[in-house]
């Protein structure tokens, strides 16, 4: 369970998220929708503690994080999986899972493997060498690693192929029921957010301005807002 209330996030003198508030179930997964520089990836990187925010709270669980460092998030059950996914490109997938655990004496989760069995198979593998979407996988789950409950995803269909796309929201939903994690994704992407999220929020200039569920109208009401 995920809380979030009256977060405001400035850059210098220039605040650009505004007294946003929204809460994300156990179990539930919401997309936050918004053209470029809406503020997306400046709010997840405020629920991680990575930029310093104006005002605010965030609550994982109804443990309340926001003067905590991003690993304090980490170990209260907050992950991270950033906009271009930011693996290690030189070492190996094996090696990239493994920097999200806390030491090297612990195991992968085996669920992991069960999740993107490519990972297994391209375990010596280079990062670098993986496809976009491979690289999406190994991102998530490396964010696994650290046995989440609320995952934070920011774009993460950018420049991955459609057909893959599809896999995605798929193992996404697999993980959620499995883990019985929150999931919060970031998108653009319209037909990815309604095949994964249970509900939409709109996002304009760091504002929530519209939530809809995703059920019949939801793609005619929130792609007035991501058309430009
Ligand atoms: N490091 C930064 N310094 C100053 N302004 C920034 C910085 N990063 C982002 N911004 C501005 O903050 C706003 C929100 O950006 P961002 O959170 O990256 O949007 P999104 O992820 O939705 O594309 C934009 O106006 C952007 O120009
Ligand atoms: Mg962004």
């Amino acid at each position: 369970m995920l809380e979030v209330n009256g977060l405001s996030v400035a850059y210098g003198q220039s605040e650009v998220v505004h007294d946003l508030s929204f809460a994300v179930g156990t179990g539930e997964i919401v997309a936050l929708m918004g053209r470029n520089g809406m503020g997306k990836t400046t709010t997840f990187k405020a629920l991680m503690g990575i930029l310093g925010i104006r005002s605010g709270s965030v609550r994982v669980n109804g443990q309340e994080l926001s003067a905590s460092a991003p690993h304090q998030r980490v170990r209260s059950g907050l992950a991270y999986v950033p906009q271009g996914r930011m693996i290690f490109p030189n070492l190996t997938v094996r090696e990239n899972i493994m920097t999200g655990l806390q030491t090297r004496a612990c195991a992968i989760p085996q669920d992991v493997f069960t999740l993107f069995p490519v990972l297994l198979e391209m375990s010596q593998r280079r990062g670098g060498n993986l496809s976009g979407g491979q690289q999406q996988q190994l991102a998530i789950a490396r964010a696994l690693t650290t046995n989440p409950s609320v995952l934070l995803l920011d774009e993460p269909t950018e420049g991955i192929q459609p057909s893959i796309i599809k896999d995605l929201a798929r193992v996404l939903k697999e993980i959620r029921t499995l883990r019985g994690l929150t999931i919060v994704v970031s998108e653009q992407v319209l037909s990815f957010a309604l095949a994964v999220a249970d509900r939409l929020l709109v996002i304009e200039r760091g504002q929530i301005v519209d939530e809809v569920t995703a059920m019949s109208g939801a793609a005619e009401r929130v792609s007035r807002y991501l058309s430009v």
